[in-house]
């Protein structure tokens, strides 16, 4: 018994022993991160380590930094080697190098990822690497302190309570450089997705989003009073301080949480959308605050090209009739970048059309399909044509015409259609778009599928207008 008591005590001093010499918070030259090894913020906040997403195959592996709170769904808020993952954690090692930067690698041990900081090396004196409760990887020298490099500069696609988002107007390692949040690939792959949060370049208090690094699609509105123009929402939420600074040196804004147990994040979504999330501890659930824009169709090319998106249903995105999602297991993880492409390429004859062809007679021409209840994108052309028939024909005479809509004036439109969407409403125009005559059910089959389809349609818009309706009502009264 006196024996069992005595050896109980070696294990606490032993265990609390290395404890001492070696935080448990720390990575150093000898202390690196390898398999299951993690590393936890004092507080006991956050932790770093090796992880596989959730939606990922379980195949890939990557260096990344979780709250250790939220236990029953794994939440990255930031990635080191975010595009170069590892197959096998338990040969791959983060340390910190003889130069004094962070680095991975991999079962092969070839460099996968690095701090990359040129004034680590040219010092003999050792770097830790620190995670804060901040959410924050401080790699510092051992002696003096000084930081050399820091996660929170280098963000993915979270920006966490504390952390300035921003640019630098003279230091940094380029002058001007701008901060930004890139959403993942897909759900499952942390790699640079297709959407980007930044703030203004040119000087401006606006962030803006962008798709794929160019088309800016929302924009915050400059900072005015305490709050962005447009994200009026702001004002409401007394659970965060806001703060905008511009001076000589940079442009940031940062937010916190007044009270500091309360676990909230803003992250640039897989489908760019931007979302302020809170921890809900007592449903086990993350819960939006708010959204921008704020309508999830209003982000640029959100289903890419022919996809429609419904904001009121999950999955959000899908396929018109005659077409497919181009990339399925993309689609499936959230990323739908591709779009949707025709189950059969349409023949395309460029011009020489026969009107036989259009009936969808099965001789290999192209033929149309109605979209019920999607709304009519912009840029239409507009045609002469004076009648539904010769619209459509006008459509089918242009190889790069993809889809018409008639009433009393014809509208055309050329290649691939961004930001379809499902209004669920009634559409007075409806569209058409061009697919290949085999995805077309025989002349007559087919105008029974069109009068059957217009029928159910009709239905359907009007038991969604009777849902929206009482729903408006509801919201209205609340
Ligand atoms: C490190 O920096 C160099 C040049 O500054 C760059 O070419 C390289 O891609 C960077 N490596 C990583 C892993 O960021
Ligand atoms: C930034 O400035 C450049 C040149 O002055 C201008 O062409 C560009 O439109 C500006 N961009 C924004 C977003 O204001
Ligand atoms: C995104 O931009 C790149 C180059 O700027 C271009 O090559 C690529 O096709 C674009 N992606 C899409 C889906 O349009
Ligand atoms: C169109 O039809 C005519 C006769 O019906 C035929 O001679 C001609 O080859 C056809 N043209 C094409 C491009 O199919
Ligand atoms: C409409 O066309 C204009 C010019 O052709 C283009 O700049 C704009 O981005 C287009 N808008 C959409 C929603 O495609
Ligand atoms: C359609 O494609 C032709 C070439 O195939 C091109 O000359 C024409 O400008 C395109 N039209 C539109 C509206 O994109």
């Amino acid at each position: 018994m006196a024996s069992t008591v005595l050896l109980l005590i070696m294990a606490v001093a032993i265990h609390g022993g290395s404890d001492w010499s070696f935080a448990s918070d720390t990575i150093s030259a000898n202390s690196p991160i390898s398999g299951d090894r993690t590393v936890v913020s004092r507080g006991g906040k956050f932790e770093l380590g090796f992880f596989s997403p959730a939606g990922g195959g379980g195949s890939n592996y990557y260096v990344g930094i979780w709250y250790k709170k939220v236990v029953s769904q794994r939440t990255p808020v930031w990635v080191a080697n975010r595009a170069a993952p590892v197959a096998d954690p338990a040969s791959s090692r983060l340390a910190v190098a003889a130069d004094g930067n962070l680095v991975l690698t991999n079962e092969a041990g070839k460099l996968v990822w690095s701090s990359n900081v040129s004034s680590a090396s040219g010092s003999t004196a050792a770097a830790l690497a620190v995670i804060l409760d901040t959410g924050n990887l401080v790699l510092r020298r051992e002696i003096s302190g000084e930081v050399l490099w820091q996660s929170v500069e280098h963000p993915t696609d979270t920006w966490l309570p504390g952390v300035r988002l921003g640019m630098n107007k003279i230091t940094g390692e380029i002058t001007g450089e701008v901060q930004a949040l890139v959403s993942w690939k897909n759900a499952g792959d942390p790699a640079p997705g297709m959407f980007t949060l930044g703030i203004d370049p040119n000087g401006s208090s606006q962030y803006f989003t962008k798709w794929n690094r160019t088309v800016t699609f929302w924009s915050s509105g400059e900072w005015k009073d305490g709050v962005f123009a447009g994200v009026p929402e702001m004002i409401s939420h007394d659970k965060y301080d806001f703060e905008f600074v511009s001076d000589a040196n940079a442009n940031y804004f940062t937010y916190s949480l007044q009270d500091p147990t309360v676990i909230s994040r803003l992250v640039l979504d897989v489908s760019g959308q931007v979302r302020q999330i809170m921890w809900a501890p007592s449903a086990d659930e993350w819960m939006i605050i708010w959204t921008e824009p704020h309508r999830l169709c209003d982000v640029y090319a959100v289903c890419g090209a022919f996809g429609v998106c419904n904001g009121r249903s999950e999955p959000y995105c899908s396929c018109p009739a005659g077409f497919r999602p181009s990339s399925a297991g993309d689609w499936e993880l959230g990323d739908h970048s591709h779009g949707c492409r025709r189950n059969n390429p349409p023949r395309c004859d460029g011009g020489g059309v026969n009107s036989s062809s259009v009936h969808g007679d099965g001789n290999g021409g192209d033929a149309f399909l109605p979209a019920p209840g999607v709304s009519l994108p912009r840029n239409s052309s507009s045609s002469p044509a004076s009648s539904a028939r010769d619209c459509e024909l006008a459509c089918l005479r242009s190889c790069n015409c993809t889809a018409y809509s008639y009433d009393s004036r014809c509208s055309l439109w050329y290649g691939g259609l961004l930001n379809l969407e499902d209004t669920g409403g009634a559409i007075d125009d409806l569209l058409y778009l061009r697919v290949s005559d085999m995805d077309v059910p025989s002349s007559k089959g087919r105008n029974r599928t069109v009068a059957f389809a217009s029928t159910a349609a009709v239905a359907s818009i009007l038991a969604l207008s009777i849902i929206v309706f009482v729903a408006v009502r509801m919201y209205r009264k609340r």
